[in-house]
């Protein structure tokens, strides 16, 4: 493809790379294409790399190797165009606990040069779309966990962003505080037309929200697409055995069973993919029992991303 022509996607990122030392490559060699309106979701671990990536499309951090575009503009070269172009919220909140949220919002008004008429709509657009009007004048350490993500949202909106980054959107949040992030994420992209960029290290996060996900893993995207897609890979269900015996030689009988799509063993667990709908666990047990295998545990499951993650690692997604 000729580097040159114009494209209309919100995010492309050719072979991103950091290296902050000689033995930490955190992101290596990433490629991102992701069209404008979209949810995307970077999954990973811990330390897979999903802030740095963020961080260098974010213009925060130069990349080590590689390029990055932002609604069409280069990361490094335009650096400042594309800071007016895109919102952040990062992990780590980082509100100053003297301020009421009212003043938060409209301190980062003023970095980004906003008059003061347009901070006041603005504000008052986005205390109402947070939920946060009530205690607006309310200083920030006075708020629940819930109610600053909320706020770090709305400052991250407070520049009417195309493009929205979101590392961790809802790390540490109940149940209840993170399905209202996300239904504001959501209408985001809904009602604003927005294309957002969220790291989670949750998959049913990815997985309820995200229109396509890339699993990062050491630095790398592991697998791309769809939820749904990743998730068909799997088949229609999963197990998850545990037992006592010769493993190997309980997966290659498994793997023989003509409905097996693939049994693979990690961190003392054996994983089962099926491929058709019925389940098909008791011709399993029965091959266990025809090798020195003892089942001693089974779980089913309709496959997620964290199987996903699994099938392509070999190692658990903690969804901690
Ligand atoms: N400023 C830094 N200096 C050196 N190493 C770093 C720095 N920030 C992150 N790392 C390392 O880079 C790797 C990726 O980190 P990070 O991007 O924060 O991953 P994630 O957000 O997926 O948890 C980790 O090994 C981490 O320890
Ligand atoms: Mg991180």
């Amino acid at each position: 493809m000729n580097e040159n022509v114009p494209t209309n996607l919100a995010i492309d990122a050719k072979d991103l790379t950091k290296r902050y030392s000689e033995d930490v490559l955190a992101v290596d060699g990433v490629n991102l294409s992701i069209p404008a309106n979209i949810i995307y979701a970077l999954l990973g671990p811990n330390g897979a790399g999903k802030t740095t990536t963020i961080s260098m499309l974010t213009t925060l951090i130069k990349p080590s190797g590689g390029s990055a575009k932002v609604t069409g503009l280069d990361v490094v070269k335009q650096a400042d165009e594309v800071r007016h172009k895109i919102g952040v919220t990062f992990q780590e909140i980082v509100l100053d606990p003297d301020l009421t949220g009212r003043e938060s919002l409209d301190f980062h008004g003023r970095l980004y040069n906003l008059s003061k008429s347009q901070r006041q709509a603005k504000i008052d657009e986005l205390l109402n779309l947070v939920e946060l009007e009530e205690a607006a004048d309310r200083r920030t350490n006075t708020y629940s966990g819930g109610m600053k993500r909320r706020l770090e949202l709305a400052r991250g909106l407070m520049t009417e962003p195309e493009v929205l980054f979101l590392d961790e959107p809802t790390q540490g949040l109940d149940p209840q505080n993170r399905t209202n992030i996300w239904e504001y994420i959501r209408n985001l992209k809904e009602k604003q037309g927005m294309t957002l960029l969220l790291t989670t290290h949750y998959m049913d996060e990815a997985e309820a929200l995200a229109d396509r996900v890339a699993i990062l893993d050491y630095g790398r995207i592991v697998v791309e697409g769809t939820p749904q897609e990743l998730v068909n890979q799997m088949g229609a269900e999963v197990f998850l055995i545990s037992g006592e015996g010769n493993q190997d030689e309980f997966i290659n009988r498994v793997q023989a069973l003509s409905f097996v799509k693939e049994a693979i063993s990690s961190n003392g667990m054996i994983q089962i993919s099926v491929g058709s709908g019925a389940s098909r666990l008791i011709e399993i047990i029965k091959t266990a029992q025809e090798t020195s295998f003892n089942v001693e545990d089974v779980s089913v499951s309709k496959p997620s991303l964290g199987d996903v993650f699994l099938k392509h690692t070999g190692r658990q997604l903690r969804d901690k």
